[in-house]
């Protein structure tokens, strides 16, 4: 008895602490990037204490599952789109707003800054069963369609596009007079390919990784809102990891973001080239890029979503963004 008790322990004790990171998208994109990247950097450096088990494209948890999952400790590790988050906490639609961001540099300064430890708080204090480790970039969306090129309001009233589950998205859809239908990632390919759905949002990288612009006719690179991911993980998971392997992961994880920033960038530059490529190579009438003079009217038709959220999006941080 004494003897299985012990070697029961000893044998607990050296195995590995695994941590299951579950995502939605393709490797090749930034997060399936960032994801591969951070367990081969755990798996290396951790000297075998703790394994990171990646899955990818859906295959343990799609979209919204992956969060009840890793809030009820059935998964340890995901990094879901800040708009899958918003029915926990709905202030993240602040990513979601159109238009607010002026380039990537200030996405990073609201993350980097007082809003982003502003965010991490809210998860710490709510209770929520879910730690906020850091964030990672996808890119801006572009807006896909079957019917007409996507160049004014008025090109969007009255089709359907498929949106993350947020209600930012529904109501920008809804300033345009379109419908926005909520769609796990992993049905948006057969949606659009069977005509369900007139078109879509995306990052270029979520675009091409997922085939949507072979079943797009138009795409116009409209960069009219983000595409971020919340690192979370499974707060009970996380405080019962010593203290010496929570400092490894957060500094690994901190090289990691950065270098997922320069990854996304990247990516979303070369994958933007291979759907122009596509394109042309395939007779696709429609690759468009917004003028400013497009741009404005777009934007100025996105306003209603700034007065509907603003009890929900704090005020101040819509405006520390715009000063920024
Ligand atoms: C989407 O559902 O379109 C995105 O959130 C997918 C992702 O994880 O990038």
């Amino acid at each position: 008895m004494i003897f299985i008790v012990i070697l029961g322990k000893s044998l607990a004790s050296n195995a590995p602490i695994v941590i299951r990171f579950s995502h939605v998208v393709a490797p090749n994109t930034p997060k399936g990037w960032g994801a591969k990247e951070f367990a081969r950097r755990v798996n290396r450096e951790l000297n075998g204490k703790v394994r990171v088990e990646v899955f990818a494209n859906g295959t343990l948890y799609r979209d919204n599952e992956a969060i009840e999952a890793l809030a009820a400790g059935d998964l340890e590790m995901a990094a879901p789109s800040s708009a899958k988050l918003m029915g926990i906490v709905p202030a993240l639609q602040l990513f979601d707003m159109p238009f607010l961001f002026s380039d990537i540099q200030s996405v990073h300064n609201a993350m980097d800054g007082a809003i982003g430890e502003e965010m991490k708080e809210i998860f710490l204090n709510r209770n929520l069963g879910i730690r906020l480790l850091t964030f990672w970039d996808n890119a801006f969306k572009q807006f896909t369609c079957n019917v007409h090129p996507l160049l004014s309001p008025d090109d969007f009233k009255g089709l359907k596009f498929r949106i993350m589950s947020s209600d930012v998205l529904e109501t920008q859809m809804k300033s345009l007079g379109a419908t926005g239908l909520r769609l796990p990632f992993q049905e948006v390919y057969e949606v659009l390919k069977k005509g369900i759905v007139d078109g879509q949002e995306n990052t270029a990288s979520n675009i091409y990784t997922g085939n949507f612009h072979k079943v797009q006719q138009y795409l116009t690179f409209s960069n009219h809102g983000y595409l971020g991911y919340l690192v979370i993980i499974n707060e009970a998971f996380w405080e019962k990891l010593p203290g010496h392997i929570q400092n490894k992961l957060t500094a690994i994880l901190e090289d990691v973001t950065k270098n997922v920033r320069k990854k996304a960038q990247e990516l979303d530059r070369q994958q933007s080239e291979q759907i122009k490529i596509y394109a042309k190579t395939h007779d696709r009438p429609g690759i468009s890029t917004l003028n400013e003079y497009q741009k404005k009217n777009l934007q100025k038709a996105m306003l209603p979503v700034y007065k509907k959220f603003s009890t929900i999006v704090p005020e101040r941080w819509v405006s520390s963004i715009k000063n920024m």
